[in-house]
């Protein structure tokens, strides 16, 4: 049985770090990781850093630049094309504010994929300008490359798209799609807040322009902090009105007689930065570098595959897709009742999420092949919410 031998060398190396498995099986990390021991010391350590020390603002820069450093090590960026921000949302908003829509590039492409908050800080320019299309989801929820051909020509600005969508799982073939847009020499942002910390992510191998994500799921963080990667080339070509003191060139001037953003990606940020979140996603990083991230990505994929044989074995209908290469780690099931699915599986210690009328099974380094089983069995009896 290697399989089953292999599915326990990932969980074995990291389980015991997470406690809640004591009292549940979480399988929810598309939602928010579970909280790891590190993370809950990390949280310890800046509240005894603050009560010991005070005000310690020198060191709480240096975690800020710290945190920068560790987020562009796992990307392949250089420190200087990152931001540090509050949240995805963050610093999208703030290149958008950046771009200017008057010229004939006015057109900002995205997909039926989106993440609210994208959809929503695209049609907000349109009172500056924008006009916003939408790549359309095919007959089976799938979008091709071949989709984005007919909008990106000349008046095009930007194409926004997400790695891994958080409605059922389905993973863009962002090559493809970025080699289309520079074929246009149009810039490419990337949602992948989906995808960050479950697949390696190499910004120069994906060829993005801007990508933007935060750490509270496969990172291993907890929320309030996200990271915003901007090409160096095009550091210059947004000038932010969405902003703050810390995106300002030099932050300490302390200018209000000026706005001169900073000449790198810092210009993305606006205030104070998160430290708490800052000390947490810190640890969740690293934590997620030791435990492995490609490792990680082949482990959940084989968890996965135990999970769709499963639920089809059930007559259950999987809302994925089924090439791996086109999934993230996220796995959606169809349901007459997606919501009181959730809440049957949570009565019986079962933590999943349910979006779209789909329930959302997310596996992690820390599941294992029983997490599934559990899954199964407790889905087997309540094969009437599967449809
Ligand atoms: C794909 C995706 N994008 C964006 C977000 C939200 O980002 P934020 O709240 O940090 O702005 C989420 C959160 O669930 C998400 O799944």
């Amino acid at each position: 049985m290697s399989v089953a031998v292999d599915l326990h060398k990932l969980p074995a190396k990291c389980r015991q770090r997470f406690p809640i498995f004591d009292r549940r099986v979480y399988i929810n990390s598309c939602s928010q990781g579970a909280l790891s021991d590190r993370v809950r010391a990390a949280y310890a350590d800046y509240l005894r850093d603050w009560d010991d020390r005070g005000a310690p603002w020198e060191y709480w820069i240096e975690r800020t630049e710290a945190a920068r450093t560790a987020f562009a090590r796992l990307v392949n960026a250089n420190p200087d094309e990152i931001a540090v921000t509050t949240s995805l949302s963050a610093g999208v908003a703030a290149l958008a504010s950046g771009l200017r829509y008057a010229g004939p590039r006015h057109k900002v492409v995205l997909t039926d994929w989106e993440f609210p908050t994208i959809g929503q800080i695209w049609h907000a320019q349109e009172a500056r300008g924008a006009r916003v299309v939408h790549v359309r989801e095919d007959a089976d929820g799938q979008i091709q490359p071949r989709a984005f051909r007919p909008l990106i020509d000349e008046e095009t600005k930007l194409v926004s798209v997400t790695h891994v969508c958080y409605r059922n799982g389905a993973r863009l073939d962002v090559d493809s799609v970025v080699r289309l847009a520079h074929e246009h020499e149009v810039p490419v942002l990337l949602d992948a807040y989906q995808a960050i910390g479950s697949i390696p992510i190499d910004v120069k191998a994906l060829g993005v322009d801007f990508l933007a994500c935060g750490t509270l799921k496969y990172l291993l963080g907890s929320a309030g902090l996200g990271f915003f990667y901007c090409r160096r080339e095009l550091w210059e070509q947004a000038w932010p009105t969405a902003t703050g003191w810390f995106a300002d060139e030099n932050v300490f001037a302390m200018d209000i007689h000026d706005y001169s953003p900073a000449r790198n990606a810092r210009r993305f940020q606006s205030g104070t930065p998160p430290i708490p979140a800052i000390y947490a996603g810190i640890a969740g990083i690293e934590l997620m570098e030791e435990i492995g991230i490609a490792e990680t990505q082949k482990h959940v994929r084989k968890l996965n595959e135990l999970l769709i044989e499963g639920v089809e074995e059930l007559g259950g209908t999987i809302a994925t897709p089924r090439d791996p290469n086109r999934r993230g780690a996220l796995i959606c099931i169809e349901s007459t009742d997606a919501e009181r699915l959730v809440g049957e599986l949570d009565r019986e210690g079962i933590v999943t999420s349910s979006r779209d009328g789909n329930l959302r099974v997310s596996a992690h380094a820390y599941n294992t092949p029983e997490d599934v089983k559990a899954v199964l069995w407790e889905l087997a009896r309540k094969r009437h919410l599967l449809a």
